[in-house]
């Protein structure tokens, strides 16, 4: 049917005869000649009907926007005064000699070039909405980043195997999505919130690298960058250790980098410890495009009168840094109530400030609410340890320790981003040595950092079951510029320890023999020491087409509220169907 790809049409073909079909991205009507752009997936191609041929010119009268054509034509330069330096087709046209209408269409909903259509009706008309040219490259960077680390896991050894769909929960720290079972009543399938124990077991059975571009679910609330399902890049491997398989890792992220963006990633990635990284940036994926840092200043603020500080600083919980923006005592009320209420978004019950105006001159020099429930030492102490310069900005955070990390942290990057600090580029980092456990206040328990099969970085269980806070794990994680890429570990491989790690997480042996029984007897025939990784596909992609958002690189996802407007899934269904799986719903009468 066609020839060549609009969009490829160009001066190489010129004189030539080409068959194109795709779709009227515009028609025009000027001074008796027609012009329709025609559009594929390659792109756009003017062509030309001429009125002499009644025959097609009668024809092409009648076409309009979104019709599908199949054109037969011939290339030549568009004349002088009218090329298009815009297209890669721009210097050329196409004289249409043949037309065929495929098919009409109704008027589309929105048009293509339409800026600000809401998400809602992008994703109704998702078929229509996929047709613009910014959606077309970007599923196809994605098809190409998918196909680039297929090529070089295929080049490492590494097998791609896939993995259930229907299965079992596995614990990755959200709610699982269930499906009932029709041949058991009242029992239900998860659907997998990552292969987690499934690429275990393939380690056990000796397959000794894999790897699975795979679905996961996780019922959890809906951010810019996560999706009820999305994609991971998911890998385990056999006999390696943390060095090794971060080693590797980077070599694919540097090779991926290097081939869809013709980006030098560094060699190695820089590491930085988990308790490094929030003390510096509150964030255990810290933006390392944007130069400010948290500064610590808890002890200092022991002995104020100053509570709001004082309390904090007491509490072994308690947190109080100082952040500074330099130049940033230009901002305004409005701009610093504005970031107050920023803050207040993650916990934090205020934001004091300190606009230094003259540092030279002391406490006379400074402008703040707070500075007279502070002696002259502290002042001269926080001026010191923050650095700060005359026209800069402090700004406080005094809490638990968490509210303050994840408040001063974000608004360490939303001050990076609103002031022009973020320096271009690729930042990726590995952060390393996490926690094992984090002590959860509400449930009075320990959780796991990462996920329960996640290797101690103590040999036996005795420093385990003496001070669960103080051990730390075998995990890593990449980020890149401010964003969790990637997360993995190497894995407990010995039934001792697997046990005892439960324990400490609060699952007892019963209930680690009903959710985990085949694990522990897995781990008791020949387990080999393994580990893995799996990366975010979708934040990947996100982050390489510089979109603002994951649904944006993704050809059908759902809502914030986890909806599908196209589809309108969740959908009810008939109480036949109910009825086989025996399930009773109860319906609030109205
Ligand atoms: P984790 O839970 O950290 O690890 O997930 C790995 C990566 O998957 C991405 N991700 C998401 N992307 C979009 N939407 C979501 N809802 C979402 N949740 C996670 C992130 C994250 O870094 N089994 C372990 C990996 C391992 O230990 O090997 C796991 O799933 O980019
Ligand atoms: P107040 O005494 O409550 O008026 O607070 C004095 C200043 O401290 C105001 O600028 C508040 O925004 C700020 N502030 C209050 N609570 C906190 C907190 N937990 N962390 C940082 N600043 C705070």
């Amino acid at each position: 049917m066609r020839s060549h790809y609009c969009g490829v049409v160009d001066e190489s073909l010129l004189n030539q005869e080409v068959a194109l079909c795709g779709w009227v991205n515009r028609r025009r009507d000027h001074g008796g000649v027609i012009f329709v752009d025609l559009r594929d997936r390659e792109g756009l191609v003017q062509v030309v009907f001429d009125p002499d041929d009644q025959e097609v010119f009668a024809l092409a009268e009648q076409i309009r926007n979104e019709f599908v054509l199949r054109i037969k034509g011939r290339v030549r330069y568009r004349p002088q005064g009218t090329v298009n330096p815009d297209l890669k087709t721009g210097k050329v046209e196409v004289l249409g000699l043949e037309l065929e209408v495929l098919n009409t269409s109704e008027t589309p909903p929105f048009q293509l070039d339409e800026e600000d259509v809401h998400e809602d009706n992008r994703l109704r008309y998702r078929y229509i909405d996929l047709r613009r040219s910014g959606m077309q490259s970007r599923l196809q960077t994605r098809a190409l980043v998918t196909r680039t680390l297929r090529e070089f896991l295929d080049k490492n050894g590494f097998l791609d195997i896939e993995t259930p769909m229907l299965t079992k929960a596995t614990p990755e720290g959200a709610r699982d999505y269930l499906v009932p079972s029709r041949n058991h009543p009242g029992a239900f399938y998860a659907l997998p919130q990552s292969p987690q124990l499934f690429k275990q077991l393939l380690m056990m059975s000796g397959l000794d690298r894999y790897y699975q571009i795979v679905r996961c679910f996780r019922d959890e609330d809906l951010r810019a960058d996560r999706q009820p399902e999305f994609t991971q890049l998911d890998i385990e491997t056999s006999f390696m250790d943390e060095d090794a398989i971060m080693q590797l890792m980077e070599a694919m992220m540097r090779n991926l980098f290097k081939t869809v963006l013709d980006v030098d990633l560094p060699d190695p990635f820089p590491r930085m410890p988990y308790a490094e990284a929030m003390e510096r940036f509150g964030s255990d994926k810290p933006d390392l495009r944007i130069s400010l840092e948290l500064v610590d200043i808890t002890s200092l603020m022991k002995t104020v009168e100053f509570k709001v500080f004082s309390g904090p600083a007491n509490d072994p919980q308690g947190r109080v840094v100082a952040l500074r923006l330099p130049g940033g005592n230009t901002l305004s009320r409005k701009e610093i109530d504005d970031y107050t209420s920023y803050v207040s978004n993650y916990g934090a019950k205020g934001l004091a400030y300190v606009k230094c105006n003259d540092v030279a001159a002391g406490r006379e020099g400074l402008q703040s609410p707070i500075l007279k429930f502070l002696p002259d030492e502290v002042i001269t102490a926080i001026m010191e340890k923050t650095q700060a310069q005359s026209g800069d900005m402090v700004f406080f955070g005094a809490d638990k320790a968490r509210i303050v990390n994840e408040s001063l942290g974000a608004l360490r990057v939303k001050l990076g981003c609103d002031r022009g600090l973020l320096e271009p580029g690729w930042r990726p980092l590995w952060i390393v040595d996490f926690p094992m456990f984090e002590w959860d206040p509400r449930e009075h328990r320990w959780s796991a950092l990462h996920h329960p099969f996640t290797s101690p970085a103590v040999d036996g269980t005795e420093a385990l079951e003496k001070d669960p806070g103080g051990v730390l794990s075998r995990a890593y994680d990449m980020a890149l510029n401010g964003v969790e890429l990637g997360g993995g570990s190497l894995r407990i491989h010995k039934t001792e320890t697997q046990q005892a790690v439960f324990k400490l997480l609060g699952i007892d042996e019963q209930e680690a023999q009903r959710k985990f029984g085949f694990l522990l007897k897995a781990l008791c025939y020949g387990c080999p020491p393994h580990g893995g990784i799996a990366f975010g596909l979708d934040r990947l992609v996100m982050l390489m087409t510089a979109s603002p958002s994951i649904r944006d690189v993704m050809a059908f996802p759902k809502t914030q509220t986890a909806s599908c407007p196209l589809t309108n899934a969740p959908a009810a269904v008939s109480e036949d169907q109910l009825r086989e799986l025996n399930i009773k719903i109860r319906r609030k009468v109205q």
